[in-house]
């Protein structure tokens, strides 16, 4: 397995974060490329060159990302299949807002195919406290930013958290749910994903059933 660091903050990131130096906090997510293929192209990098499978398997392997240290109230990015993914550590209060704009959201039982059926929930998760998203809008494929601490209010009234496309003003609140009267027709999409303990999240794959 491979080791591969990414530098996933929210501002330095990310075109998705409004500047606020005084709550910009670096954090290295160290992620690894299941399965070992990224090992073997640093060590011996000519073997990419004879061997194209092994980008196919890396363009399209899973990847563990360490969760342990995203504060309260943080997103982090990490990239997967070359998309940005969000992981963000949602606070009591960030999920006691989900059940309160219910009647404003266009799929607010996520019943369109945008989640695995783990996800089928109004936290849209595995577990309450993390939110995993797909980091583009589905409207035509921008990069949404992610509002929070009151500032999504000034998009959508009595709704202190969420995502705002600025590309053709398109809405999300914190389980990646649209809002109606939007461009966006869909849901952000939630990828697969296990937990492998309380520290560490697979992106790319689920759990087998047992
Ligand atoms: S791409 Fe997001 S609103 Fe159009």
């Amino acid at each position: 397995m491979s080791n591969v660091s990414v530098d996933a903050t929210e501002s330095a990131h990310n075109e998705n974060q409004p500047e606020n130096n005084t709550r910009r906090r670096f954090l290295t997510v160290a992620t690894s490329v299941v399965g070992g293929v990224g090992a073997v192209g640093a060590a011996v990098p000519f073997i990419a060159s004879w061997n194209p499978s092994a980008r196919a398997k890396a363009a399209g392997a899973d990847v563990e990302v360490d969760i342990s240290g995203i504060e309260p109230g943080q997103l982090i990015r990490v990239m997967w299949r070359s998309k940005p993914v969000w992981v963000v550590r949602r606070t009591p209060e960030i999920l006691e807002q989900l059940g309160k704009h219910e009647g404003e959201l266009k799929d607010p039982n996520s019943e369109a195919e945008q989640q695995p059926v783990f996800a089928q929930n109004r936290f849209r998760s595995l577990k309450d406290e993390y939110l995993i998203l797909v980091g583009i809008c589905t409207h035509l494929g921008c990069s949404p930013q992610h509002l929070k601490g009151g500032a999504f209010e000034e998009i959508v009234e009595g709704v202190p958290d969420g995502f705002f496309c600025p590309c053709h003003g398109s809405k999300f609140d914190m389980a990646g749910r649209v809002f109606q009267n939007v461009p966006a027709p869909l849901n952000l999409v939630v990828p697969p994903y296990q937990f492998v303990d309380d520290a560490t999240v697979i992106i790319g794959s689920e759990a087998e059933a047992v």
